[in-house]
């Protein structure tokens, strides 16, 4: 018997089978030959959620849960927040390793020429309703990128793929702000190709009747800061729908656009807007007892706390507190920022949340910073939106010239009618129905 096997023995028929382990794992597939006879399709693993199911081999990005750790490519995120830059975080997510100045100048120069979107991309910016929530408007505006370039569906093409990366790094903050923009009635900016990652950005959403925007140093860098931190976190549910959509040869911007829309629900990236509607809603630290009461109950959610992969602090959360004291030394101190940390110290003693190991994530902070910056919620999913999609095409490269990868399909347990023959409408029986 190997070492590196697992011995199973299916009880319903006796017989024995030696299933490899490599890399902490079986091969799924390994089990479709346990079989009860000649008929059966074989053994499935039912794995709703992908509670644990790897589905990739990757390099990108580490995460140990337990110990609170996280390293894109290797290099801690710590150092990264402290040392790096947005976009040199971006090529080294995309190309695996820091890059030399050569080729950091040469990376931050084509992605600042490919700022500016088409013109026609204002009319349909326009075309949006006044209120319309600034994530719907990225959402679209990124799929409709794909109509722009239709050269994009070429996704074999190795130089065709950077090409459509390199866009879609420059161009998603323009749409997020343009989308800003429009909710607030305020004529579009232009990229302005002087300033930096950040700076840009900070410009194109806040730039008024001033000659040239001159962003805060300042805020800047916790922008920055903050994209790093938010650059990518393996296969969380966006990097599998962005990988699942790849893996049927659809173009970037329409996989790009799946993944912000799964970014979007408020239990992924619209937590940090649920938090600061929460916070909002509490108002008062002396309130926080009392709602920590409901949350225990089960009537609500501590939102901005949890984590699928986390049972530890989140190493970005614990840096973007820091990142906040220094954005509140210029903008103010943020008053909710009371009430969090009143919320943090109760819920990090309380049973409940200790034994479910429910720790602070990115989101709980994350709003209050951008909140001091002066951002609406809705525009909170679109904050986490702009970083992350370097870490979405990094995994979608990953996964495009991955050999081992086909179109994704997971198999499903049927558990519905068995053959039944169609009954005329004259012969059916009311009752209630609920959509199922
Ligand atoms: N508040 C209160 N209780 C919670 C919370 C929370 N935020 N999160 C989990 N729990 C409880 C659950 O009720 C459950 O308790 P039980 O065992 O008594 O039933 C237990 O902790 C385990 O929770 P699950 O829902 O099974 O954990 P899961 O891994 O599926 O969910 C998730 C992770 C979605 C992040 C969850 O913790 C949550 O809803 N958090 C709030 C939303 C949030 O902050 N999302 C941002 C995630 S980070 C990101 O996307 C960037």
């Amino acid at each position: 018997m190997g070492a590196d096997t697992l011995s199973v023995t299916d009880n319903r028929t006796g017989q024995a089978y030696e299933i490899p382990i490599a890399e902490g794992s079986i091969r799924a597939i390994e089990l479709r030959q346990i079989t009860v006879d000649d008929d059966d399709f074989g053994l499935m693993s039912h794995d709703p959620a992908y509670l644990n199911t790897a589905s990739a081999r990757s390099s990108i990005t580490f995460i140990d849960g337990e110990r609170g750790i996280l390293r894109y490519r290797g290099y801690p995120i710590e150092q990264l927040a402290e040392q790096s830059t947005y976009l040199e975080t971006a090529y080294l997510l995309l190309f695996g390793e820091l890059p030399t100045g050569d080729a950091l100048d040469g990376w931050v120069d084509e992605i600042t020429h490919h700022t500016f979107v088409h013109e026609n991309v204002k009319s349909l910016m326009e075309a949006f309703r006044y209120d319309t929530h600034p994530m719907g408007m990225l959402i679209s505006a990124v799929a409709a990128l794909s109509t722009f370039y239709p050269e994009a569906a070429l996704v074999d093409e190795p130089a065709n793929r950077l090409l459509q990366a390199k866009r879609l790094i420059a161009k998603v903050p323009t749409l997020a702000a343009w989308a800003y923009r429009h909710s607030r009635g305020l004529p579009y900016v232009y990229p302005d190709n002087d300033l930096g990652f950040t700076g840009n950005f900070l410009s194109m959403m806040f730039r008024m009747a001033e000659p040239r925007y001159v962003p805060d140093p300042v805020l800047e860098r916790a922008l920055e800061v903050l994209f790093v931190l938010h650059a990518d976190h393996e296969q969380n549910c966006s990097a599998s729908v962005m990988r699942s959509i790849g893996s049927s040869k659809a173009d970037p911007y329409s996989a790009l656009a799946g993944a912000a829309a799964a970014l979007s629900g408020p239990l992924h990236g619209g937590a940090n807007e649920a938090v600061l509607s929460m916070l909002t809603t509490i108002g008062d630290v002396r309130k926080v007892p009392a709602y920590v009461e409901r949350v225990k109950a089960g009537e609500l959610r501590l939102m901005g706390f949890g984590h699928r992969v986390y049972k530890n602090y989140d190493p970005r959360a614990r840096i973007i507190k820091e990142t906040a004291d220094a954005v509140f030394e210029v903008t103010g101190r943020n008053p909710l920022l009371d009430v969090a940390l009143e919320l943090e110290k109760i819920a990090l003693e309380d049973e409940y949340f200790v034994s479910r190991k429910l720790y602070p994530n990115v989101d709980f902070y994350s709003g209050l910073i951008y909140e001091a910056l002066g951002l609406p919620t809705a525009m909170f999913p679109v904050m986490f939106a702009i970083p992350r999609t370097a870490g979405w095409l990094a995994q979608w490269l990953e996964g495009v010239v991955d050999p081992e990868q086909k179109i994704a399909r997971p198999r499903q347990l049927y558990v519905g009618a068995d053959e039944r023959d169609y009954v005329p409408v004259e012969d059916r029986v009311s009752r209630e129905l609920v959509a199922v």
